[in-house]
Formats: structure tokens, sequence, C-alpha cells
């Protein structure tokens, strides 16, 4: 009995680590969805701005944890660019780790 139970508390530890990992991994189906304003400026796949006065880097097939962590630094103003800014003030972490996982899905 005791056996028993102790592996049903061992995978649903397994689980939860599984759920924590694509969390943290971010959805790159969803990212795809959550990109799609992203798109005017961070062109795919020619990766050319329509505005030439600034340069956009190029996201795709970036690290995704890169990304996110670029766009929380916009944010929270630790990277300093209005139009960035101004993008990544409606996102979540959750939105910023799938965004994230969609352009490093991208190569
Ligand atoms: C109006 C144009 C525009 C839009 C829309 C835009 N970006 Fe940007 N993005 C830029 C520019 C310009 C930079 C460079 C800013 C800088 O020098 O810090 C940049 C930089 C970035 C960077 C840092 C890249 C690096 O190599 O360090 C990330 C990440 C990023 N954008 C993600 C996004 C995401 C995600 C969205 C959609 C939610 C988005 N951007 C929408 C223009 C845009």
């Amino acid at each position: 009995m005791h056996k028993i139970l102790h592996g049903a508390f061992l995978i649903a530890n397994l689980s939860l680590l599984v759920m924590f990992a694509s969390y943290a991994a971010g959805n790159p189906e969803q990212g795809k969805l959550k990109a799609d304003a992203c798109l005017g400026c961070h062109g795919i796949p020619s990766y050319t701005n329509v505005y030439p006065t600034f340069h956009v880097p190029k996201l795709g097939g970036q690290y995704g944890d890169y990304i996110a962590t670029a766009l929380q630094a916009y944010q929270t103003g630790g990277r300093s660019h209005p139009t960035m800014q101004a993008q990544a003030a409606k996102l979540s972490a959750e939105d910023m780790a799938d965004i994230g996982a969609y352009f490093e899905s991208l190569q």
C-alpha cells in the first residue's frame, strides 16, 4: 500500500515538472498568434523595416529566453526604447515566453 501511494506521488510530481517546463519554455503556437503585431516591424522573412529610420533587430532564430528577457527589460525600463517599451507594456510574462518560443522556432 505504501509503495503504491508513493508511486502516485512520484507521477504527480513528474507531471507538475513537465507542466512547469513547458510553461517556462513558452508555447510557440500561442506565440505565433501573439507575435502578429510584432511582424510589421520585425518583418519575416526579409527582416527589413518599412521605416528606414531605425534598425530593427532580427528576432527569428534568437533564443526564446533572450527575447523574453529583452521584453521584460523594456517593460521595466531596464532597456529604453520608446517603441519597444510601448510594445512590451501590454505583455504578460507568459506572453513573453510564448513569443520568445515562437521566434526561436523560426530559422
Ligand atoms: C513599431 C515597430 C516595432 C514593433 C511593432 C515591434 N518592435 Fe520590437 N523592436 C523595434 C526596434 C526599433 C527595436 C530596437 C530597439 C533598441 O534598439 O533597443 C526592437 C527591439 C526588439 C527586441 C530586442 C531585440 C534584440 O536583439 O535585442 C525584441 C526582443 C523585440 N523588439 C520584440 C518585439 C515583440 C515581441 C514585438 C511585438 C509584441 C515587437 N518587438 C514589436 C521595433 C518594433
